[in-house]
């Protein structure tokens, strides 16, 4: 493959109420990578829209990721934020890729299965062809890794399959544009140590999400340090003390969820937290977990609010960032014009 030079991109969908979930899951596990990457963070709204979006919160959703992206601790400066509709190689690369992935390939993917459900013909044509769009934002910009939680893999996979498609299809008018070796890279999944899945506080086996009726059983990152401290209160557990290992936690979800999000929140080793908490009654676990929640999430939040505030500043962030992705796009779609063959 091309030498490449490193490059991550990622994407969150602007859909509302940004959880503990995402925070843990996406938006801080981006952060570290600003050392050793280049870095395009991006707000993917032409995803958002998949599915039905009311356009006034679609458009403060997207506002609000910019948000937090920022408050965690992104430098928009440095790297690259912005969001994806306003720069148009991602909807034109996509188009490409339509015409390289194959149906067969779109058929196998658990998430439109999931999300179409059993009205499939009333599925949006857009959520179908989701991940083509995907393999657009990654290859748009040739970026070699990317972040992914689990249920994102099969959709990278793809984006690699489309990538050799590509590469294979048209090899000869790669070659002649003076690339020996493939023109889109085959992207790596970045996958930082063990994927923290922040489960409801209600049902530890059901996963935190932001369309659980009861917002107790999740943590938006807009709840302020009382209601932090309520929710992590009344959050499910079981009668049992906490276990010194962590085998103990098996077969216990609410436990182990716990104990998980102390351990995310402190960046420490599950065994290392049940070396201090082993043998604890989960009331003095709960306001431990409250303590280092709220220290950890209230300058985040707080961050967010003044943010917000501001919309004129975070649109300035994203006009920015969105003119110094089309600097990159451009040359690599002008590149791909060529390739397939289009005049002009
Ligand atoms: N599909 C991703 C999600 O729902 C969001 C996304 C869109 C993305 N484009 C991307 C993630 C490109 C990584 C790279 O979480």
């Amino acid at each position: 493959m091309n030498s490449l030079r490193p490059r991550v991109f990622s994407g969150v969908q602007p859909t509302g109420n940004l959880h503990l979930g995402n925070y843990l899951g996406a938006v801080s596990r981006f952060v570290p990578l600003q050392e050793s990457f280049e870095c395009i963070f991006c707000v993917v709204d032409m995803h958002a829209i998949t599915v039905w979006q009311d356009p006034h919160e679609l458009a403060h959703n997207t506002r609000e990721v910019t948000a937090a992206f920022i408050a965690a601790g992104i430098d928009a400066k440095r790297h690259i934020v912005f969001n994806q509709s306003q720069v148009s190689a991602h909807a034109e690369l996509a188009w490409v890729f339509n015409c390289v992935a194959r149906l067969g390939w779109l058929n196998r993917m658990t998430q439109f299965k999931e999300k179409a459900g059993k009205d499939r013909e009333n599925a949006s044509v857009g959520l179908y062809a989701y991940p083509s769009l995907m393999a657009a934002d990654i290859l748009a910009y040739r970026a070699t890794h990317v972040p992914v939680g689990e249920d994102q893999k099969q959709h990278l996979e793809l984006a690699r399959d489309i990538a050799q498609k590509f590469n294979n299809d048209f090899a000869e008018t790669i070659a002649e544009a003076g690339y020996n070796d493939g023109f889109f890279p085959l992207t790596e999944p970045l996958i930082a140590g063990p994927a923290t899945r922040v489960m409801s506080l209600r049902d530890g086996t059901k996963k935190m999400s932001k369309s659980d009726p009861s917002d107790l059983s999740r943590i938006n990152l807009t709840d302020d340090a009382d209601t932090i401290a309520k929710k992590i209160r009344k959050a499910k557990t079981d009668p049992e003390p906490l276990p010194s290992e962590a085998k103990g936690l098996e077969s216990r979800p609410e436990a182990s969820n716990l104990v998980g999000i102390y351990a995310a929140l402190t960046d420490k080793p599950i065994a290392d937290v049940l070396t201090e908490f082993g043998g604890a009654q989960f009331s003095g676990f709960k306001q431990a977990l409250i303590d280092v929640a709220v220290e950890k999430l209230s300058p985040i939040t707080g961050e967010m609010k003044r943010l917000m505030d501001d919309q004129s500043h975070i649109d300035t962030i994203l006009a920015e960032g969105a003119q110094r992705a089309r600097q990159i796009a451009a040359p690599i779609f002008a590149e791909v014009r060529k390739i397939v063959g289009f005049v002009g």
